[in-house]
Parts: structure tokens; sequence; C-alpha cells
């Protein structure tokens, strides 16, 4: 057997995942001795996939597309975070045997943000495009930050009044749809739709950034994506795509499973570089 502490990622597409890259990295800056692979695995396979990789010397798992639902059904246990985001992206092996769900998501997004970015998020107006899982994974961590208020604009106007009926006890949170926008100005714009993997853009007036606001996109890709170009567009502050949101999610997963936390900037900066 494979006497070397075993971590892994499972998704389904998962060839292009960037997380077995990013944990090497991790790996070799604290001098932690893990493994840690991609494995395809889709939502039929999951449970016995999930099952076996612990009863083999796995220490801990991330899901990812299309499994972070399934892996909340299935963790006995979960941190708030991951039980108001109905999503789990970090399976970790506790101590006494059981499993922990967690999602990094958010706090990986709110680092990003904070403190490599140095954007204030305290009585902020954030806007969140979507109402989708990306969505769910990040409000209560940006609820903790303070901001004045977070509305969440979906295509599916109902979806988006949902998710912020489930997150109004943690602070102000409203859904409504893009017509309902108009006239509002908003210090932080995140798209968290899937319209930029397609190239698409949520229908977004040129009124919608305040002065000196910034836009983020939560997905990454070697070109800058449409989101992107949008912010920079309206003179965005910063217009930045999700390679940053990537590596703290993954340095949060890091520190669960092995108490050490890596340097994030050096490991951002050498996958900003590779993806070059
Ligand atoms: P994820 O888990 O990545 O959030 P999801 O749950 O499928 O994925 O949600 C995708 C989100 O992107 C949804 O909010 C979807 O809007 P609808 O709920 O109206 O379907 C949004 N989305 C996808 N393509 C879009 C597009 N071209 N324009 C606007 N919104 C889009």
């Amino acid at each position: 057997m494979n006497s070397l502490d075993r971590y892994a990622v499972f998704g389904s597409p998962i060839k292009h995942s960037k997380s077995p890259r990013i944990h090497q990295l991790f790996a070799e800056q604290t001098e932690q001795v893990l493994q840690y692979t991609a494995e395809l695995v889709d939502a039929e396979q999951f449970e016995v996939a999930v099952s076996h990789f612990f009863s083999n010397g796995g220490r801990g798992l991330n899901c990812t597309v299309p499994l972070k639902e399934l892996a909340w059904q299935y963790a006995p246990h979960k941190t708030e975070r991951a039980q108001l985001a109905k999503a789990v992206n970090t399976l970790i092996m506790q101590v006494d045997g059981s499993l922990l769900g967690d999602n990094t998501d958010g706090i990986g997004l709110v680092t990003d943000l904070m403190l490599n970015h140095h954007i204030c998020l305290k009585h902020k107006k954030i806007l969140i495009l979507g109402a989708g899982g990306a969505t769910r994974g990040i409000i209560l961590p940006l609820q903790e930050q303070m901001p004045l208020s977070v509305t969440v604009a979906n295509r599916t106007v109902a979806k988006a009044v949902s998710i912020a009926n489930e997150f109004k006890h943690k602070g102000l949170v409203t859904g409504c749809g893009y017509s309902d926008l108009a006239g509002q100005r908003f210090d932080l714009i995140l798209n968290a739709t899937s319209a930029s993997l397609t190239g698409e853009l949520p229908p977004l007036a040129d009124t919608l950034l305040a002065e000196q606001g910034s836009c983020y996109d939560l997905a990454y890709a070697n070109e800058p994506t449409a989101f992107v170009r949008w912010g920079q567009s309206q003179h965005a502050i910063h217009s930045l795509d999700g390679l940053g949101m990537l590596v703290e999610q993954a340095a949060e997963a890091f520190y669960l499973w092995r108490g050490v936390r890596p340097d994030t900037k050096a490991v951002i900066q050498t996958l900003a570089t590779e993806r070059q």
C-alpha cells in the first residue's frame, strides 16, 4: 500500500484541473510529503469512489463540477459555510475517523479580494451576477465582511430571490432580475454565472459600476474572459479573473488538511506565468 498521505480532486471533466499543480507547489514550499492527484469521477461513481479513496489512505478530497452538491449530501458533518452553501468542495478525514465537509470557495474569494488586491468590502455595495452553486458558495463569507448590501441578480429571477431568502438572516441581501438594477451603482461586481465559459455576458448596463469600483470573474481562462473585458471597458480599478480565488481556496483546503498555510502569492505568480 502507498504510505504517502493521499489527496485528490474528483470531478468531470478533470483533465485541465490546476489543483494537482497548485498542491504540488504548496507541498514543495512547505516541505510536506504528500501525493495529490486528479481523478475523473462522475456523479454515478461518486459514492463508491469516495468511500474507496478514504478506505485506501485518502486524507482529504476536493470535489469540483458536478460533484459539490453530492459531496454536501455525502458529508455527515459540515461547517456552517458549507451547510448554507449547500455545496462541499473539501472533505477532511478527521482524527476520529469521521468526514467533515467544508466549502473554501468563498473564503478563497474574500482572501484574494482583500489580501491580494486590497479591495475593501466593508460598507460597500456588492452585486453578484448569477444564482447558481457558485453564488451560494460566496455569499456568507462576503456577508461576514460587513458590506452595505449584497444584491444577487439572475436571468431566472425566482432563483435570485430564493437564494437571498436563504441568506437574509446573515446580512442585507436581495435578489432581483437584471432589469431591476437600473439606476443602481455597485462598488464591486462579481460574475458568478457560467456565461463566461461560453464567452457570453449577462445583460449589463454601462451605468452599473461605481467610480473606483472593481470587477471580478469567478471563472478564469488563459485569455481575459468576456466579463473581465467588460470590467476594463467600464474603467474598473481592478478587473480580475478567478485565478487568485482558485489558489486561495486550495490554500484553505491545504491548511485544513495539513495545518500549514502556504505562501499563496508565490504560487499565484507561478501559475500566472505558466498560463502565458
Ligand atoms: P454554477 O454551479 O457554476 O453556479 P449553475 O448552478 O448551473 O452553475 O448556475 C449557472 C448560473 O449562470 C445561473 O445563475 C444561470 O442563470 P439561470 O439561473 O437563469 O439559468 C447563469 N447563466 C448561465 N448562462 C448565462 C447567460 N448566458 N447569461 C446570464 N446568465 C447565465
